[in-house]
């Protein structure tokens, strides 16, 4: 009787709106999120009223975003099959949330979005309600319409008074999805692994070869594995990745083309640009290369891969994602200090680092006499032991 959308303004999501009231008779709820795509949303607020809507829920999401997800997921130095940072797949999980929250709200039984029976998407949004309310009814238009087409699609909008703008009228050349932590662009004139994606693909990055010849400098400091600072100035988690965004944009970082294996099991090709959550990365493995002890830093890499692949499949809200969260956030504890940056040319490398919580001993690094925890005499037996097994097999069987 009462659906939740997930609605952009945009004109696929205003025939799935017009669709739900011609095909279930119902009243629609829309909910719009910024979540730092950089599009405005008041135009999103005049079109759901011009569709005759009542309800209609505008948010910005941005620091809830970046705190609550992006955050807790970069403490993990998550990449999916090690190279994607998953931008679209974490934010997936709070708009199912808020859908969600916006439905006990406003007395709805039904959810909708707008994503395709072909991708990750789907699974995410709907794994999401279900895990949050276990009796939620489920539309997903674009797997049970026939508008499969742009020009039926187009048809139908026109027939109900659904403004199209010219720009839209045509095919997009490929479809976007993008928030404060990422670009990407999949399909259509990307759909060929062996072409290189034009310049025009690019939205958030200047390409490398465009960059300054000169490199720039920041530091970001650190607090229990979360970054909260750039050269010394306390910042909120969205505003923070709002200017790592701006200076990777400004010397070409965060650009990937990949070929990744999609949940519901085809593969696709991706561009993606994650200019600050790069920057981010190389960030926060170094501060972690001084403050984590050797065990804790190889059992969090080594559990990082099941951790992302969770995220990508849509198991925010697993018992499991949240076990290996709780063990993540306890190797974060002393994960505090500052690392000092280069940005040249689509690279962020750590040049400093230190923190007041560091278990890099200078007095033990050294060659020097040092303080006698380390007795070189001691490395003799050390290898001797642990190349035993090795020269019994030389010795030979039997
Ligand atoms: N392949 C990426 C993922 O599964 C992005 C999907 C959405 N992107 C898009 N251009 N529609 O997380
Ligand atoms: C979609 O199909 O809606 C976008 C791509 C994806 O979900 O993987």
């Amino acid at each position: 009787k009462k659906v939740v959308l997930a609605y952009s303004g945009g004109l696929d999501t205003s025939v799935i709106l017009k669709w739900l009231q011609e095909t279930y008779r119902c009243e629609v709820v829309t909910f719009t999120a910024d979540l730092g795509q950089g599009e405005e949303l008041e135009p999103a607020r005049k079109k759901a009223e011009m569709l005759g809507i009542k309800e209609i829920f505008i948010e910005d999401l941005r620091e809830e975003f970046t705190r609550d997800f992006v955050f807790p997921m970069f403490r993990a130095n998550a990449l999916y099959e090690g190279q994607y940072l998953l931008g679209t797949s974490i934010a997936r999980p709070l708009i199912a949330k808020r859908q969600i929250e916006i439905a006990k709200l406003t007395g709805a039984d039904a959810v909708a979005h707008g994503a395709t029976g072909k991708g990750n998407d789907q699974v995410r949004f709907e794994i999401g309600y279900y895990a949050l309310n276990p009796e939620i009814k489920v539309i997903a238009p674009w797997r049970e319409w026939d508008l499969t087409s742009r020009t039926r699609l187009i048809e139908y909008a026109e027939k109900h008074q659904i403004p199209v703008a010219k720009d839209k009228r045509g095919e997009a050349p490929f479809s976007v999805d993008a928030n404060l932590l990422h670009s990407s662009s999949e399909g259509k004139v990307l759909e060929d692994p062996w072409v290189e994606p034009e310049e025009m693909v690019y939205q958030r990055t200047i390409s490398p070869e465009a960059a300054p010849d000169k490199a720039s400098y920041i530091e970001i400091g650190f607090e229990k594995g979360d970054a909260i600072s750039i050269d010394g100035e306390r910042l909120s988690p969205a505003t923070l990745l709002t200017k790592l965004n701006a200076l990777g944009k400004a010397n070409g970082i965060g650009r990937l083309d990949l070929v990744e294996n999609r949940f519901v099991g085809m593969k696709s090709r991706g561009v993606y640009e994650t200019p600050g959550g790069t920057i981010l990365l190389a960030a926060h493995r170094g501060i972690e290369s001084i403050t984590l002890d050797r065990g804790a830093a190889h059992l969090k890499d080594e559990i990082m891969p099941r951790y992302a692949e969770l995220i990508y499949n849509g198991f925010w809200f697993s018992p499991e994602r949240e076990m290996l969260q709780a063990l993540i956030d306890k190797s974060q504890e002393h994960v505090e200090g500052i690392v000092r940056l280069k940005l040249y040319k689509g690279h962020a490398t750590v040049v400093g680092r230190k923190s007041p919580k560091s278990l890099y001993s200078l007095k033990h690094v050294t060659f020097e006499d040092d303080a006698g925890a380390y007795d070189q005499r001691d490395a003799q037996g050390f290898i001797k032991l642990n190349a035993l097994r090795l020269r019994l097999l030389k010795y030979g069987r039997g």
